[in-house]
């Protein structure tokens, strides 16, 4: 139990990678407000099962690409709570097509849900962890964003960018003691993958060197340690949990 006097606000934290890393932080402790944006019934089932691991939980819909939504968040999360030490930038979607096809709200919506929201949520919670001298930021990134990929041209640029921003955000904000730092992730079984075909799925996990996709939960493990009081040395870094799939 390691954030007993914890609060944190993980972002699209109803499925996935994001309910996985809101449940780890919750079973360690950890105060957690659960966003949502759409899946009310999910997040609600998620911030019981935190509850029920000897967390405390709240959820809060809010759609991240929009700014002032999530500054509603983050604000919330400080009032309810009365602090805020964690925000875990998790929400993303894809859009994917060739760039010959790709329309230019596919392009829109993937950098204001991914790399926008990661600027719009940080903004915010950094004045309150500045002020603090306490604060851990971290952004859910891709391998996407490291060695590309061909088909998502807007999602790897939104995770790319997100790389970028954690690395000057990381620089702005050291000397208050906050951190920031990005998990790069590879293949994970969660539903981002819907609508791609079964044999592209099988093709990209067969070039992880560890032979299979991952577990969200063996995310969360990793995105708890660089949360927690034990990373105080570590700023601006991005961790790839991948398998090894983008090693070189
Ligand atoms: N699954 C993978 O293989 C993989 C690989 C690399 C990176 N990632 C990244 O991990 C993160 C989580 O992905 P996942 O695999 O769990 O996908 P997922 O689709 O299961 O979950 C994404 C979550 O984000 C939420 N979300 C989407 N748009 C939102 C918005 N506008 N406002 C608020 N919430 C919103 C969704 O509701 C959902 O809860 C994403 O940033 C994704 O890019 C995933």
């Amino acid at each position: 139990m390691g954030f007993e006097d914890k609060i944190a606000v993980v972002t699209g934290g109803s499925r996935g990678i994001g309910r996985a890393i809101a449940l780890e932080l919750g079973s360690q402790g950890a105060c957690v407000v659960v966003n949502y944006n759409r899946a009310a019934d999910a997040a609600e089932e998620v911030g019981k099962a935190i509850q029920e691991a000897g967390g405390q939980s709240a959820v809060f819909q809010a759609d991240v690409s929009d700014f002032s939504q999530c500054e509603a968040l983050i604000k919330f999360a400080i009032q309810h709570f009365g602090d805020l030490h964690i925000l875990v930038n998790n929400a993303g979607i894809t859009r994917d097509g060739l760039i010959m096809t790709m329309k230019e709200a596919d392009w829109d919506a993937v950098i204001d849900t991914n790399l926008k929201s990661t600027f719009a949520c940080s903004k915010v919670a950094v004045r309150h962890m500045m002020r603090k001298r306490y604060g851990r930021i971290i952004n859910i990134t891709s391998v996407a964003g490291l060695i590309g990929n061909a088909g998502q041209t807007n999602y790897s640029a939104s995770k790319a960018g997100q790389i970028g921003f954690t690395k000057a955000l990381a620089r702005e904000v050291a000397p208050r003691k906050v951190t920031v730092n990005a998990v790069a992730a590879g293949v994970f079984e969660t539903e981002i993958w819907e609508g791609v075909p079964d044999d592209i799925r099988e093709s990209l996990a067969g070039l992880v060197p560890l032979g299979r996709s991952g577990d969200p939960a063996e995310l969360a493990k990793v995105v708890a340690f660089i949360a927690s009081d034990d990373a105080a040395y570590i700023t601006g870094h991005v961790l790839t949990v991948d398998g090894g799939i983008s090693m070189h």
